[in-house]
């Protein structure tokens, strides 16, 4: 069975990892999408919110598993018994950054490949960080998020300023 990986934080999953998602999960028999518990990023959702919205937004596609995995990703992949990796590639500054992830995993646990998916150009400039900040200040981010992960961003936000008052 072909396996690979697609991990990242997901805080939350925008339109830019899906279409990673969909595209790599139509060439791998199953694709685990693994949400990071121990980044050192400090998140706006926990890791079961960030799994219930990828849940919701890749019920449609049946070969992916959403879960979430503490320590290196080469302990999961080896654990799990999967050999490739999936990383989005936006632009060139992504670039070394992944290049070096790729070599270090590599070099941790040699049967694992990353192979990397050129995001599409409408996703380009796409990150969890500005939807979040365009979500903090009430600006449209409608066109780079689900409907739930929406609904769930304006719920923090709202949540929060009723807290504030
Ligand atoms: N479309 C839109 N945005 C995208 C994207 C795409 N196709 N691909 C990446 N991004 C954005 C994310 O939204 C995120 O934005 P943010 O920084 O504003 O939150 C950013 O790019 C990078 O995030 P992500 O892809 O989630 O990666 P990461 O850098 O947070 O995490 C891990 C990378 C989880 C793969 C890596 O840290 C890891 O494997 N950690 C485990 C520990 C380990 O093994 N360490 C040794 C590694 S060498």
């Amino acid at each position: 069975m072909r396996k690979a990986v697609y991990p990242g934080s997901f805080d939350p999953v925008t339109n830019g990892h899906l279409d990673i998602i969909e595209r790599a999960a139509s060439k791998f028999d199953v694709l685990y999408v693994a949400v990071l518990e121990n980044s050192g990023k400090k998140p706006l959702f926990t890791v079961e919110e960030r799994i219930g919205l990828l849940e919701k937004a890749t019920k449609n596609i049946n070969n992916v598993k959403c879960v979430s995995f503490d320590g290196l990703l080469v302990q999961f992949a080896e654990r799990m018994d999967i050999d490739t990796v999936i990383r989005g590639l936006r632009a060139v500054t992504d670039f070394e950054y992944e290049f070096q992830m790729a070599l270090t995993n590599k070099n941790l646990y040699p049967r694992l490949d990353t192979i990397f998916i050129p995001t599409n150009l409408i996703h380009m400039y796409t990150s969890s960080s500005i939807v979040k900040e365009i979500a903090k200040y009430k600006g449209n981010f409608e066109s780079m998020v689900t409907e739930d992960v929406k609904k769930a961003l304006e719920e923090k936000f709202n949540g929060k300023e009723e807290n504030e008052k």
